[in-house]
């Protein structure tokens, strides 16, 4: 995961909020409406009351306390789409402090009440789902396809926790003493900061707020500055869906200053992050002074290994889909292809007529695959990737420049006769490139994926079933798809091992992350 630094203007407050101090704790001015765009694009929206550019504090739409803003701009036009509040310290501490009043009231909801506010949450985005997709290929450029698919996949995490707020269950432990009783509570472990990325603009908020809500927490959520307007629309629904004020608060802006405030304060319990191994460290570092509990889902560097027994067809498909998803800009990409001797040209061949087959252009566009990069830092580090594997002897197959639609547009490319001493061995590219790498055996094949500091996703091509399992069992990454290369989802374990990460986000166990255990030894039950 990448990030990068944005245009911020400096400017008066223009649409807010901090004249009126109705409380002195939480200053923005009562009763300040969400303030909707007017710009044409926007009124393509269904709903242009979801065009939102304000951030949410307790129950007010605020601006940044200097009136600073920062743009947000479309990555495949280079169209300002927004102005939205370039937040700091300030704001963040008055975020924390709607999270940590709205606590009690949230926490002390019976499951069942949270369940239905979830719910409710849920249908929101499902109903809105068509425009939410349409502020999300706008601000972050991923085909509207794969963007209304990103929609129900998020909206998929709050069903999903609105059914396992049921189900939050503690433990009697059978006693050693005739007079005692052991019993396990299970609590909300109290205010939550997250703070995501912009390659899933909502899927990463989702994954987090709804387990964490779910269990009973409050929580502040930083987006990205690239990508805030769908996180806010869906916060907008989150209201309206009856989930109460202070429950989600939604900050913009400054993120050193944004982390530092969410780290500094005591009343922050816990830490989720998703985004650069490098963030990821100083976040960790950072949660020991308070020690709080930190999950954190990082960088990857995702192998994937087609033996000479793969279905080819399979392996085209899978690897394409693994490698090309939101233009190679998802953690569980695929970094590195290894491809064993037998199959080496047979698959190059095929998956090179697959790649140059994708079709690259504006999102918005009918039959578009591949969107643009986020920004031309991402395109720069791309093209530095390839540089440096050509000049250590790799070939181009298909693409290997930037695409003749300009600005952040790279050409899905593939590298054949690629060797572990390339950068893109070991670092993340987190763009459209495929490196071929070629393999003698087995044991060479679990050498090489493994032979990265990252262990987030891997996947392995073989029809061989005794071959599936040990490859599977060996290789150090918390995921693995065994002839599949789409495996997210919510009802999944998702999450890494070595420095891709702490804690699972998704399925029953992403719960565990928002809950505290609470042992209580009842005494003396015998005396009368
Ligand atoms: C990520 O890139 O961080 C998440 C991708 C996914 O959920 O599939």
């Amino acid at each position: 995961m990448l990030h990068f630094a944005r245009r911020v203007s400096k400017g008066l407050p223009a649409i807010a909020l901090w004249s009126k101090f109705d409380n002195p704790q939480l200053r923005c001015k009562m009763g300040t409406e969400a303030h909707s765009d007017s710009q044409e694009w926007a009124k393509k929206l269904r709903d242009t009351g979801l065009l939102l550019s304000k951030a949410l504090i307790g129950d007010k739409w605020c601006g940044s306390i200097d009136g600073r803003t920062i743009t947000v701009s479309n990555p495949a036009t280079g169209e300002l789409l927004a102005n939205v509040p370039f937040m700091s310290r300030k704001e963040t501490e008055l975020a924390i402090t709607a999270a940590h009043e709205a606590f009690p009231a949230w926490s002390q909801k019976t499951s069942t009440e949270r369940s239905k506010l979830l719910r409710k949450w849920f249908d929101l985005l499902i109903e809105h789902k068509e425009d939410l997709g349409h502020l999300m290929t706008l601000e972050q450029g991923k085909p509207l396809k794969e963007a209304v698919g990103e929609i129900v996949y998020a909206a998929g995490f709050v069903e999903l926790y609105a059914e396992e707020a049921k189900r939050v269950y503690g433990d009697i432990i059978p006693a050693t003493t005739h007079d005692k009783r052991l019993i396990v509570l299970r609590q909300p472990i109290g205010v939550v900061g997250a703070i995501t990325p912009w390659n899933f603009p909502l899927a990463m908020i989702t994954r987090k707020v709804a387990p964490a809500l779910a269990a009973g927490c409050t929580i502040i959520v930083k987006p990205s500055e690239f990508t805030p307007l769908s996180a806010v629309a869906a916060a907008k629904l989150a209201l309206e869906a009856g989930i109460p004020p202070g429950v989600l608060n939604i900050v913009i802006g400054d993120g050193p200053q944004i982390g530092a405030a969410l780290l500094e304060s005591t009343k922050v319990r816990k830490i989720t992050f998703t985004g650069s191994t490098q963030v990821g460290k100083k976040l960790m570092e950072g949660c020991a002074a308070t020690v709080k509990k930190v999950s954190l889902e990082l960088g990857g560097n995702a192998p994937c290994i087609i033996f000479d027994d793969a279905n080819i067809e399979v392996a085209v498909r899978g690897a394409l889909a693994a490698k090309y998803r939101n233009s190679g800009q998802t953690c569980v990409c695929i970094n590195r292809i290894l491809v064993q001797d037998g199959i080496y040209e047979e698959f190059a061949e095929a998956f090179g007529q697959a790649v140059s087959r994708l079709q690259v252009g504006n999102g918005l566009d009918t039959g578009v695959t591949q969107g643009p990069l986020i920004n031309r830092a991402a395109v720069e580090k791309v093209e530095s990737h390839v540089e440096d594997a050509v000049s250590k002897g790799a070939r181009v197959l298909v693409g290997g420049k930037k695409h003749s639609l300009g600005r952040t547009f790279y050409e899905p490319t593939v590298l054949v006769d690629a060797t572990p001493s390339m950068k893109i061995f070991s670092e993340e590219v987190f763009g459209p490139v495929a490196p071929l790498i070629r393999f003698n055996d087995e044991k060479e094949a679990v050498r090489l994926a493994n032979d990265t500091e990252f262990g987030l996703a891997s996947y392995v091509f073989t029809e061989n079933i005794s071959r599936a399992w040990r490859v599977a069992e060996a290789l150090e990454y918390g995921m693995v798809g065994l002839n599949e290369g789409v495996i997210s989802t919510e009802v999944a374990p998702f999450g890494g091992v070595k420095q891709s990460g702490l804690g699972r986000e998704g399925s029953k166990y992403g719960l565990d992350e928002y809950l505290e255990m609470k042992y209580v030894c009842l005494g003396n039950i015998s005396s009368v």
